[in-house]
């Protein structure tokens, strides 16, 4: 049954920014929210609520999730197939809702890589597990080596024609392979609506591999994934690791890349952030925001508290010369150090 007392904010489109996804008639929030982490079978659903609400409220009309994303795999989409059933139905037009095949999902060699039969098969569980009759981006979520480009591209061009998806979308591909996809795509009048790859002060793959200039030129959009680098570019580990964190779980944030050079750069950057009035989080994202290409960054957070936080980052957009040459420094030192 519908939630009675959902109802959301009348200003929720006022202050987010909206950017223009490539060459396409689709606009995302500047901020997402992603579902891999904090939306599984371990969070209270009344907090899972709390934020995705929190988030609709404040603009944020894009969730991105995958079918493994949890933990455990496949609860984040079952919990947002709760949420659906109780508060987000009626703004199902008014969201963005992505989700990805690619990565290990269920046993055998049909629940993992990127075949028609692995692809087809997962999407029509994610759409069970969320309630939902389509997705607006389904993606390859990432590159597989072994299966022919052409076999997964055509999954994503006949997934559209059947309506299961509105776009397609690809994440994690080697830029000439990105290229190829983007081609074949096209071809068949599906054009490429997003490529989706991690990007942040520390990670700068995608950039120096050309990935953002082809989606550029492509017309696609580019949304970049754990920008805050799954929480080192947060306030969270300058002293200490909270028994309530990603890196306490040791799992995809290792407590090794918490070296002493790791954490001088990082009170090195929070300390920029603090003259520029904001938090580290605010600062890691407004350094992406303030690229033109990036069409959206796909934040994760774990509490109503962070997102928040996170959204102040649209009011610090420009930075100055000294500032991006300080920020580049440590970013550098951090690089340096093997992270
Ligand atoms: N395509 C792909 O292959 C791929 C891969 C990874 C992620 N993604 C997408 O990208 C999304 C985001 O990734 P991510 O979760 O790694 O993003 P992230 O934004 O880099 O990290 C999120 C974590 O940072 C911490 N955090 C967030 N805001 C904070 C704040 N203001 N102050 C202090 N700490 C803060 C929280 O850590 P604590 O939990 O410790 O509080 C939160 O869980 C995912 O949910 C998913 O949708 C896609």
């Amino acid at each position: 049954m519908t939630d009675p007392v959902y109802a959301a904010s009348e200003s929720r489109y006022e202050q987010m920014p909206y950017r223009r996804c490539g060459r396409s008639g689709v606009l995302l929030p500047a901020l997402s929210l992603g579902l891999w982490h904090n939306f599984g079978s371990f969070k209270p659903f009344q907090e899972i609520k709390a934020m995705a609400h929190y988030a609709f409220d404040h603009g944020i009309c894009h969730f991105d999730l995958a079918n493994n994303y949890g933990p455990t795999y496949g609860t984040a989409e079952e919990n947002f197939g709760h949420l659906m059933a109780a508060s987000l139905k009626p703004y199902r037009d008014e969201l963005f809702i992505s989700t990805k095949a690619g990565w290990d999902m269920w046993p055998g060699p049909y629940g993992n890589w990127g075949s028609r039969k692995y692809l087809m098969a997962s999407l029509d569980q994610s759409l069970k597990r969320m309630n939902l009759d389509y997705v607006d981006v389904f993606y390859s979520h990432r590159y597989d080596p072994a299966t022919p480009l052409e076999e997964t591209m055509q999954a994503l061009v006949d997934i559209v024609r059947q309506g299961k998806a509105l776009y397609a979308g690809i994440s994690r591909y080697p830029t000439p392979k990105a290229a190829e996809a983007f081609r074949y795509l096209a071809e068949r009048d599906v054009p490429c609506l997003l490529y989706q790859d991690r990007y942040n002060i520390i990670d700068r793959a995608p950039a120096e591999a050309g990935q953002l200039d082809l989606g550029w030129e492509n017309g696609t959009g580019f949304i970049s994934f754990s920008p805050l680098q799954q929480g080192l570019l947060t306030n969270r580990y300058l002293n200490g690791i909270p028994a309530d964190s990603r890196m306490a779980r040791n799992t995809s944030l290792k407590q090794s890349v918490l070296t002493e050079t790791v954490l001088e750069s990082l009170r090195g950057l929070d300390a920029i952030a603090q003259r520029r009035g904001q938090s580290l989080a605010g600062m890691a994202l407004s350094w992406l925001l303030r690229d033109e290409r990036m069409t959206s960054v796909i934040i994760g957070a774990s509490s109503v508290a962070q997102i928040e936080d996170n959204l102040k980052a649209l009011d610090f957009l420009s930075f100055s010369e000294e500032e991006l040459q300080e920020i580049e420094r440590f970013s550098v030192r951090i690089r340096e150090s093997g992270i």
